[in-house]
Formats: C-alpha cells, structure tokens, sequence
C-alpha cells in the first residue's frame, strides 16, 4: 500500500506498456530506499499493464487516448496540464512510447527523464538490443537523460553496461539488461529527489559539477563518477 510523506518528492511517471520500470520505483519506494512520492501514473494506453500495477498500489491514474485530440500538441498539453496538477516536480518517462511536443518539454526544462535502453549517443529510437547484435557490439546498456526536444537527445545522466555474450539474441540481451535498467533508473530518481543531480544549461551537473561521461552506479547502487 502506498504511503506519503509531506516531505517525499513528488513524481509522477508516463508508461504505455509493461511497467516494470515503474514497479521498481514503487518497490524501491514501498522499501524505504526512494524518498519520493509517485502522486500519478499516466498513460496513452488505457490498458497498459502499468496502469494496473499503479492502481493495486493505491496510486492516482490517468489514461489519455491520442485520437481524442486533434493534434500532439494538444494530446501533449492536456498530460501536462493533469501532471501538473498533480504537482510533481518530475515526470519520469519509464518505457513512453511517444515523442512529446517541443513546446510543451520546454515548459519543464531538467524536470522530464526519460530511461532508454542503448548507450546513447548510440541507437536512438527503437530495436536498440537488436541494433547492437546487428553491429557487431560487444556491449550495450541503458541509459537514463534529461529530456530534450531531440528524440532520445537530452543530456545523458548515467549509464548501465553489460557485456554482449557470443550467441545472445535480441530477448536474452533485454532481459539481461533490464534488471540493471531498474536499478538505474531508480538510483537517477533518488539522485535527482536528493537534490544531487541537476540540469542547467543543457548538461547535468552531479553534487554541483559539471559531468562529462555518463555517471555509472556502484555496488551499493548509488551514483558515482565515471
Ligand atoms: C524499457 O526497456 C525502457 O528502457 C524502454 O522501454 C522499456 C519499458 O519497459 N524505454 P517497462 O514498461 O518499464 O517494463
């Protein structure tokens, strides 16, 4: 069951799918390990598996279908303007499957991250496991940004790596990777929740410094430099 605290965070999450991203943030946060408050789960797909997981931990949803709106723009002002009022002071995009509207990114400059699974600069968009395979790579990871009006483009916070295994396939590759993907993601929210990480001026400064290579998680899955 859900708890708040008038201190905790206030994030709100944007899935369309699974939502095994967003189950990690609210384990992590039924756990004690994540200072924040998850005070909406919102979705472009009413049936998203996401939006169940949020209402069995008692948390506030909303499903909002594209084709009502007349426009991205339009679809895109409504979200925010519900993810507003829900207060969050961060969105967490956690397997969002759609580009939102410049303008509407530019109204919540370093308060939108997004969690992709490539090392970007590396595979933007989609079929990222299989893009490494095709190429040869002999690593890959996920990565987790500050949101720009670039597809996958913002600054890189940090990154997870695997190695690639001679014989992996698409699937086995994801699934290794997801696990670390959760534990990424949930130590950028805690960073970010603590006040240790920050946007400004298109990079992302960690404990006030400017970082240069993607942060990378420890064994006890805080943020370190690189
Ligand atoms: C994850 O691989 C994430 O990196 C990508 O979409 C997938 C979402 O998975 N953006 P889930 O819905 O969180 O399980």
């Amino acid at each position: 069951m859900a708890t708040s605290s008038p201190q905790a965070f206030p994030v709100a999450v944007l899935a369309s799918g699974r939502g095994s991203n967003l189950a990690a943030l609210i384990d992590a946060r039924e756990a004690g390990r994540l200072p924040v408050d998850i005070v909406l789960v919102a979705s472009d797909k009413a049936h998203a598996p996401a939006l169940r997981h949020a209402e069995a931990h008692a948390i506030a949803t909303l499903a909002l279908d594209p084709k009502s709106f007349a426009s991205r723009r339009e679809f895109d002002e409504a979200l925010f303007s519900n993810v507003a009022a829900s207060g969050a002071q961060l969105v967490v995009l956690a397997g969002y499957m759609r580009i939102i509207d410049a303008d509407v990114t530019a109204q919540w400059p370093g308060r939108i991250i997004n969690i992709h699974p490539s090392l970007l600069p590396k595979y933007r968009g989609l079929h990222t496991h299989r893009r490494a395979l095709e190429a040869g790579d002999l690593e890959h990871g996920a990565s987790v940004h500050f949101v720009s009006a670039e597809l996958d483009g913002g600054p890189v916070i940090a990154q997870a790596r695997i190695a690639i295994h001679p014989g992996d396939t698409e699937d086995a590759l994801a699934a290794r990777l997801l696990s670390r993907e959760h534990r990424l993601l949930v130590a950028c929210v805690d960073a970010i929740a603590r006040g240790k990480v920050h946007e400004h001026d298109g990079r992302v400064l960690f404990d006030g410094a400017p970082v240069s290579t993607p942060l990378r998680l420890d064994a006890s899955g805080h943020l370190v430099t690189a």
